[in-house]
């Protein structure tokens, strides 16, 4: 099996994500029993794009703490979650048993599990990531190629992420940072932080409690700026076809920036006045039959 490329800042990633994801489940109330009785964490964007996933085997990349795993896993899907995140991982775990949603989850850095999955030859009909999960790729090339070996004949991707455009301004909405990341890692000296603080019941649809207070992150993270050119051209050079390529004029849930406005439905638009730009994006691809 080859290392993974950067394979130090995914480790140095693991360390912040740890930090963050308990803080960020000390938001959430009540998650097991909100799945269990109905509950489901999925927007209708990732809803659509997925299509019916009953009785398809269905791998959830960078899963986090497996929650839209788990609410994939309702609606029929045979759901395996990845992700490089201890605390992340245990807590998908007990949360498949204490809200009795079965599904698997494995610890593992995404390059070696798209490696290992290859290897054991576990196909899957679709492949899904969403919501924060391309910009810690260091490797496109790598994931799109892994992504197609694990996909059967006619099985495809989806993906619902934040656009690249969103990541150029700072929390004041101004525009501050470069949209070409030109393949280079970008250190963040203050973590990952409690974006689920921020953006309260918006991102915790079983309920908001406080939670941990004042979270600080003592583990900088890298973070890969991908311009929507590099992630389509990497999936077509893996040999997928894409289907659909969507953009959105809002994000979901996340309060990227100061005022943003909400309207019904956790959708964020950026403040009042501000000419519409993209903040979300949609990709389905398909592995040729
Ligand atoms: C913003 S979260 C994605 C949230 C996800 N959409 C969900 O269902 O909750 C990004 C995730 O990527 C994971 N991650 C970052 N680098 C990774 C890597 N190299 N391999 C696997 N997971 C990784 C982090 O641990 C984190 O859980």
């Amino acid at each position: 099996m080859t290392e993974p490329t950067n394979k130090h800042l995914h480790e140095a990633n693991r360390q912040s994500w740890n930090e963050a994801t308990a803080a960020h489940n000390s938001h959430k109330v009540d998650q097991a029993g909100f799945l269990r009785d109905g509950g489901s964490t999925l927007f209708p964007e990732e809803v659509e794009l997925l299509g019916d996933v009953a009785g398809k085997r269905l791998a959830h990349l960078q899963c986090n703490a497996g929650q839209d795993t788990l609410s994939l896993a309702k609606l029929g899907a045979d759901a395996v979650g990845v992700d490089i995140s201890d605390v992340a991982i245990d807590f998908a775990k007990r949360l498949s048993e204490e809200s009795g949603i079965p599904a698997a989850f494995h610890r593992a850095d995404v390059y070696d599990w798209l490696d290992a999955a290859r290897d054991a030859n576990e196909r899957f009909d679709i492949v899904f990531c969403s919501y924060g999960a391309i910009c810690w790729l260091s490797d496109l090339d790598r994931w799109a190629a892994g992504i197609h070996d694990n996909l059967v004949p006619g099985g495809r991707f989806v993906t619902v992420d934040l656009h690249p455009v969103s990541m150029m301004f700072n929390e004041r909405f101004e525009l501050t940072y470069p949209y070409f990341g030109e393949a280079k890692a970008i250190k963040w000296d203050d973590g990952i932080q409690d974006y689920v603080a921020a953006a309260g019941e918006a991102l915790a649809p079983s309920g908001y409690q406080e939670g941990v207070r004042d979270f600080n992150n003592p583990h900088p993270v890298y973070e890969f700026q991908w311009d929507i050119g590099a992630s389509l051209t990497a999936l077509l050079s893996a040999g997928l076809r894409i289907d659909q390529y969507r953009e959105y004029p809002y994000c979901n849930a996340a309060k990227l920036f100061d005022h943003m406005r909400e309207v019904p439905g956790r959708r964020m638009y950026p403040p009042e006045g501000t000419p519409s730009i993209p903040l979300m994006y949609g990709v389905e691809a398909a592995k040729p039959g």
